[in-house]
C-alpha cells in the first residue's frame, strides 16, 4: 500500500514552506559527552529521523530521534544495536529506500537503512542495519567491509565513514579505507544489487598516488543535469613536520560507480580568507536558477559555500547562524527546496558541552536572490 501512498503524501506537502529557525535541539546529552556527526532522513509521511555519533556515550545501541515538524522539536523514537559485546555503532548514515527501488526481500513497504561503523578495540566494520518499522527497531543486514582497529596512522588498516546511495536499483556504500598498502587512506565503494546482503568488489573513488595522502569522508548527491558530485576532505601533509591539512575537494561524474578516473577539484571560495577544512557534506537543490544550487559545508567554519555552475568556478560563501561542527549535515527539506537544513553537534576535538542541533536557513535570503 505504502508505495502508492508515498508520492501522494509527498506531493500534497510540497506547498508547505518551512519558517527558518536556528539551533533547535535534537538531543542534549549528559555533561562531558560529545555528540557530533549528525545525520537525518525523511520518512514517507514527511517526518524526520536523526541519528548521531557519540564515542563516549553510546555503548551497543545507537539512539534514533524523530521530528514531525520539520526539525523544530524532537523525541526519542528507536534504537539500533549490535549483538557483539564491546562494539559501538559510530559514524551513522540513514537512507530511506523506496519500495520502487526493488530490492528483493525488502520491497513491500520500503525500508530504512542505517550504515554504521561498528567498532571495537580489535576491528572496524562497515555494517548495514535495516528497519521495517520506520526506525523504531533495526536488524543486522550485512557487513560490507572489515578492517583493523580504529587508528588514523598510515599503515594501520581500519575502515571508516560509510555513506549510502541508491542508484539504478543498486545500493552503493561509499567509505574510507586504510587497508590498501598503496594508500595511507583512500575512498572506495562497494555495490549490492539484490538484497543488501552480498557486496561486489572494492572500487576506488579517490586514491592519490602519494601514499601519505588521506582523502576522507565521502558524501555524494545528484544534480539536475544528471551528474553526481562527490565531496571529500583531501588530507595531505603540508610541511616538513608532517602536519596534515584537510582542504575540501570534489569530483564530478555522470556515473556514481565511476568516480575513480574523474578529476579532483579544489573548492575555492570567493572569500580569499576562508579556509574550508575537514568533514565536508554536500547537498543540491533545484532552486537558484537553471543549474540549481550546490551547498558544501566543512567542520571548521561558520559559513558554507554554494555553487550555481554545477561545480565550475569559484564558490560563494554564505553565512549561517548554526556554528561550527564536525561533519555537519547539509540537506534540502523534501517539502521546501528554498531552504537548507543544517544538522550538527560538537566541533572536532571539542571538550565543552555539546548538543545535536538543527537549523533551517533561507537560501534566497542568504544568497540575496529571489529565484
Ligand atoms: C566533567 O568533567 C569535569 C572535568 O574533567 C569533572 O570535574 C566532572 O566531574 C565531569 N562531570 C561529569 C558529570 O562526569
Ligand atoms: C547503553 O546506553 C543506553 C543509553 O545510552 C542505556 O540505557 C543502557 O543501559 C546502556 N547499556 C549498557 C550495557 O551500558
Ligand atoms: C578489548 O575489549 C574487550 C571487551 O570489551 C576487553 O575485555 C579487552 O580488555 C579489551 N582489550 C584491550 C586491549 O583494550
Ligand atoms: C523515494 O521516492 C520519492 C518520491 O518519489 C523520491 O523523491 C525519492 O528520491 C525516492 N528515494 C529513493 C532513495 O529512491
Ligand atoms: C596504529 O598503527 C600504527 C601503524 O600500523 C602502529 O604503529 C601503531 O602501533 C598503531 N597504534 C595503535 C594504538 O594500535
Ligand atoms: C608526497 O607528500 C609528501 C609530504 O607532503 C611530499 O614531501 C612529497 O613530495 C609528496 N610526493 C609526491 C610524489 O608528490
Ligand atoms: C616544525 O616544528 C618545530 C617544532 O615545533 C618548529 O620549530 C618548526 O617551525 C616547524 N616547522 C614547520 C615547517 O612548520
Ligand atoms: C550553468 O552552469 C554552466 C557551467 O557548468 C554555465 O556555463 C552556465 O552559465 C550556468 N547557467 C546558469 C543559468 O548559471
Ligand atoms: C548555534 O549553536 C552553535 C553551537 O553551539 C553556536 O556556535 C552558535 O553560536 C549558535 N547560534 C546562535 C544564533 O545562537
Amino acid at each position: 500500500m505504502l508505495p502508492h501512498l508515498l508520492p501522494l503524501v509527498l506531493a500534497a506537502s510540497t506547498a508547505l514552506a518551512i519558517d527558518p529557525f536556528i539551533n533547535a535541539t535534537v538531543y542534549a546529552p549528559r555533561p562531558n559527552t560529545t555528540v557530533s556527526y549528525a545525520r537525518t532522513e525523511t520518512l514517507p509521511d514527511g517526518s524526520l529521523l536523526a541519528v548521531w555519533n557519540s564515542f563516549s556515550e553510546n555503548n551497543e545501541s545507537l539512539p534514533i530521534y524523530r521530528s514531525r515538524d520539520d526539525g523544530k522539536t524532537w523525541s526519542p523514537h528507536g534504537r539500533a544495536h549490535t549483538d557483539v559485546p564491546g562494539r559501538r555503532l559510530v559514524q551513522p548514515h540513514l537512507l530511506w529506500v523506496n519500495a520502487s527501488a526493488g530490492f528483493r526481500g525488502w520491497d513491500d513497504d520500503g525500508a530504512l537503512l542505517l550504515a554504521v561503523n561498528a567498532a571495537d578495540n580489535r576491528s572496524t566494520n562497515i555494517e548495514i542495519y535495516g528497519s521495517r518499522d520506520w526506525g523504531r527497531s533495526f536488524e543486522f543486514v550485512s557487513r560490507v567491509a572489515s578492517g583493523g582497529r580504529g587508528n588514523t596512522t598510515n599503515g594501520a588498516t581500519p575502515v571508516w565513514e560509510p555513506f549510502l546511495m541508491v542508484h539504478e536499483r543498486k545500493l552503493i556504500c561509499y567509505y574510507s579505507d586504510q587497508r590498501d598498502r598503496e594508500h595511507g587512506q583512500k575512498l572506495a565503494h562497494q555495490t549490492s544489487t539484490e538484497d543488501f546482503d552480498s557486496w561486489g568488489s572494492v572500487i576506488n573513488d579517490v586514491a592519490f598516488t602519494n601514499y601519505t595522502d588521506r582523502p576522507g569522508m565521502t558524501t555524494v548527491v545528484k544534480m539536475g543535469n544528471g551528474q553526481f558530485i562527490l565531496t571529500f576532505e583531501y588530507a595531505h601533509i603540508i610541511d616538513s613536520n608532517d602536519t596534515y591539512k584537510y582542504p575540501i575537494y570534489y569530483k564530478l561524474s555522470y556515473d556514481p560507480e565511476n568516480f575513480g578516473t574523474a578529476d579532483s577539484h579544489k573548492l575555492i571560495p570567493d572569500n580569499p580568507d576562508a579556509l574550508p577544512n575537514g568533514g565536508p557534506t554536500v547537498a543540491w537543490t533545484p532552486w537558484g536558477g537553471a543549474n540549481g544550487t550546490i551547498i558544501v559545508s566543512d567542520s571548521d567554519s561558520n559559513p558554507v559555500w554554494t555553487n550555481q555552475m554545477l561545480g565550475k568556478g569559484i564558490w560563494k560563501e554564505i553565512q549561517t547562524s548554526a556554528g561550527r561542527s564536525y561533519s555537519k549535515e547539509m540537506r534540502i527539506p523534501y517539502n521546501d527546496n528554498t531552504k537548507l537544513r543544517i544538522t550538527g553537534g560538537a566541533e572536532y576535538d571539542q571538550v565543552g558541552p555539546s548538543k545535536v542541533q538543527v537549523t533551517i536557513l533561507d537560501l534566497g535570503k542568504a544568497l540575496n536572490q529571489t529565484a
